[in-house]
């Protein structure tokens, strides 16, 4: 069974980097849309047009199964694209407030996530559900995915700082990477934040979630499709550096106007 997963651009891949982990057998499609990054600035309609075009041409590539290996996506358009491709079985991914609440020993936690994710339904929801009494403490990330994507530590190391300093001074125990791109920077955070304070990844949950959507995990032949929105050869050298693998992308500009 082929499983489609697709982001704005490399932070899905922290997504695929577990899925392969727990299933290196699986056929799998990844689509980064980086002609288009960033998506968390960018109005809900918008993202939601962009999340059923990629979604339709994974699904004509043979794709069964969808990630949306975005938290951006998944707080705008998760709800409309089961509703579109009934056919489709998809995982999302929701902040990972419910662990969180869990380990706080304060009872503040920090969320780092994209502006479209803390303005989210998903959030809200999650936040009412799960940690009704816990007090978090949100920032919008500015710039970071951006700079994780371009693979630019010294400014990755200055956002953060400003990001985490005023969590950790509001006693927040544990942080919550609330955007996939964030794992890449999960030495930089921890370091920042200090030997005291937890983060949680969310990443091993949503590929155990995606593989108990799957019959038979090991059945598959490891093929691996790569495309990108932008431009093939900076995704290569990009994600070999966070894959630790050989990539080859194909250009599809798929979330493109027809
Ligand atoms: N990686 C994405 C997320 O999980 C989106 C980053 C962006 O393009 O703003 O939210």
């Amino acid at each position: 069974m082929k499983v489609g997963l697709f982001d704005s651009g490399l932070g899905g891949l922290s997504i695929l980097r577990e899925v392969l982990l727990q299933a290196p057998g699986l056929d799998i499609h990844y689509h980064a849309d980086q002609a288009r990054l960033p998506w968390g600035p960018r109005p809900p309609d918008e993202l939601r047009q962009y999340c059923r075009r990629i979604t339709a041409q994974l699904a004509g590539r043979g794709c069964e199964r969808i990630v949306l290996a975005c938290n951006t996506a998944s707080a705008v358009a998760l709800q409309g694209l089961r509703n579109s491709f009934p056919e489709l079985q998809f995982v999302g991914m929701e902040p990972a407030i419910k662990p969180a609440a869990r380990l706080t020993r304060t009872g503040t936690v920090g969320l780092l996530a994209t502006p479209a994710t803390l303005a989210g339904e998903l959030l809200a929801q999650t936040r009412a559900r799960h940690a009704p009494h816990i007090d978090i403490v949100s920032d919008p990330c500015h710039g970071l995915a951006e700079a994780i994507e371009a693979g630019e530590p010294t400014r990755v190391e200055e956002l953060l700082q400003a990001i985490i300093t005023p969590m950790t001074r509001a006693h927040a125990d544990v942080l919550v990477l609330g955007c996939t791109h964030y794992p890449f920077a999960s030495d930089t955070i921890a370091r920042i934040a200090g030997p005291t304070v937890a983060i949680v990844d969310p990443a091993p949950a949503v590929a155990s979630q995606l593989l108990r959507l799957i019959p038979d995990p090991a059945a598959g032949s490891g093929s691996r499709v790569y495309s990108t929105s932008g431009n093939p050869e900076l995704f290569n050298a990009r994600a070999r550096t966070l894959l630790g693998d050989r990539v080859r992308a194909e250009h599809a500009d798929w979330a493109a106007n027809a």
